[in-house]
């Protein structure tokens, strides 16, 4: 059987569409090998939200290049973001490549794989499906897992003006509401317990069946998203949270908040991002929200969702950013609160309007931009998690993850996280047996991103049993990424 490799570069959409990459490749047959140099198809599932991001593509490519000359037969894919942007370009930059694939044709990929590896010409595909948009899921890789992804809707409506995703990822397409509920029922009935809802701005949902009822009190800005988390609460038992990731803050209003206020297992963590702190700025990139209106939406969110924890992205040294840009935009990271900062330095995107404006801070001071927003975001959640030592937690075990570099070094324990996005290690391996539960944890440590935690004795006792009992290939659970 034909052995394939996926590397995958960028958000947890681009991961997300990985596993529905798994998915389809398995079901054609095919077998997964971790080792590039076993392969036969290899698969680079790509960004290009940054510059960076598309240079590690590339030096990706040249090292690939080297492996098909000792393997001619080795077939190269390049699938993702970066393929929609570049399409047959990328033909022209490496010879190694066989084909180059856009984020909606993944279900043809064993087909066009099938045609490239009869010895044909590389092949391009970077249709979008805009009129009957495909929703695939990724059921059968989740097998263990107690959190899972759900796509809601794909690509981009809004303009920001230094944004490739429109480009790479299309038009917004919308995904009826029945089918993700029972995705997510199938999900549970799979021994999911969290769920990420996906979308680029998650937020601006509607649905194409109109199966939703319209939200009383929303705003003209707001969509029938709160709606959706609602019928999702009510329809799906076994779920005990949910999450989603990311919303736009022009469509945060008071149907939303209210949300939050009202679904017991909607997390009390949302990552909005802000972008920038300047008002000159944000009409510049054309975020179409202010400070103030952002600042107001935190403001209530807060008021009505006691303890409701906030993260956020925000882009360093945009065109024309002056020291009085940045410094409104460390304030506004004080003034919410942030506890989890993902910062970039601007780096121009083909195509996007930003590139009309001249892209005026130099690298050295983006990058004392961004280690200046870091310390600030850095006290922040020190100073947060500090206060969280010697309280109880309610942890959903998620699986194995390495430990925090600050704490014992590169150590794999059972972790988890709190409804607000703590990271929360667990001493005792035995935790790794309570995967998929929400337990108690006494907190006794904090380090510089999570938390160390123990569980009392009954539960870690229970973890035991349950460990000692798991079948073999379940007690190595997927290894968790730090981050997001
Ligand atoms: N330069 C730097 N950062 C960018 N982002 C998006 N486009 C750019 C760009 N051209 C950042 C934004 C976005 C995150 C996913 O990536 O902060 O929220």
């Amino acid at each position: 059987m034909p052995r394939y490799a996926i590397t995958t570069f960028g958000c947890q959409m681009n991961v997300h569409d990985s596993e529905r990459m798994h998915e389809v490749l398995r079901g054609a047959g095919y077998v997964e090998t971790e080792e590039n140099a076993e392969a036969d198809v290899i698969l680079l599932n790509t960004c290009s939200v940054r510059e960076k991001a598309e240079q590690k593509l590339l030096s990706e490519v040249g090292r690939l290049a080297k492996l098909k000359r000792a393997k001619p037969d080795l077939v190269l894919v390049v699938a993702g973001c970066v393929a929609q942007q570049e399409g047959e370009k990328l033909l022209a930059r490496s010879s190694a490549i066989d084909l180059v694939v856009g984020p909606d044709q993944i279900p043809e990929i064993p087909g066009l794989l099938g045609e490239v590896s009869t010895g044909g010409l590389p092949v391009v595909r970077t249709v979008f499906d805009a009129d009957a948009p495909r929703f695939l899921t990724a059921l059968s890789v989740v097998e263990g897992s107690a959190t899972a992804f759900v796509t809601t809707m794909k690509g981009c409506d809004e303009r920001c003006s230094f944004c490739i995703v429109p480009t790479t990822r299309g038009p917004e397409r919308y995904r009826s509401s029945a089918s993700i509920v029972s995705e997510i029922a199938a999900l549970t009935e799979r021994g999911v317990r969290e769920v990420t809802l996906l979308g680029q701005t998650v937020n601006s949902y509607r649905d194409p069946d109109d199966a939703l009822p319209k939200d009383d009190g929303a705003g003209p800005e707001e969509s029938q998203f709160a709606a959706l988390l609602r019928r999702i609460a009510e329809r799906a038992p076994g779920l005990v949270r949910l999450r989603y990731t990311s919303p736009h803050p022009r469509h945060f209003g008071p149907a939303l908040i209210r949300a939050h206020k009202e679904i017991e297992i909607l997390a009390r963590h949302v990552h909005l991002p802000v972008q920038s702190g300047s008002d000159r700025i944000l009409k510049r990139m054309i975020r179409r929200t202010t400070r103030a209106s952002y600042l107001e939406r935190v403001a209530i969110l807060r008021r009505e969702v006691p303890g409701v924890t906030l993260s956020t992205d925000i882009i360093v040294g945009f065109p024309g950013e002056t020291e009085a840009d940045f410094a409104e935009t460390l304030s506004l990271v004080e003034e919410a609160g942030f506890l989890g900062v993902f910062g970039f330095k601007y780096s121009q995107r083909p195509g996007t309007p930003a590139l009309r404006l001249e892209d005026d801070v130099s690298e050295a001071e983006k990058s004392a931009r961004l280690s200046r927003l870091f310390e600030v975001s850095e006290r922040l959640i020190a100073s947060h998690l500090a206060t969280l030592v010697g309280s109880r937690q309610r942890v959903l075990i998620e699986g194995v993850r390495r430990n925090d570099k600050n704490g014992a070094q590169g150590e794999l324990r059972a972790s988890g996280r709190t409804e607000r996005n703590e990271i929360v290690h667990i001493h005792d391996p035995a935790a790794i047996g309570l995967t998929g539960e929400v337990v108690d944890v006494t907190i006794e440590k904090a380090f510089k991103h999570s938390l160390l935690g123990v569980l009392d004795s009954a539960t870690a006792s229970r973890g035991r049993e349950r460990a000692g009992a798991l079948p073999k290939t379940k007690r190595t659970l997927p290894l968790l990424s730090e981050g997001a």
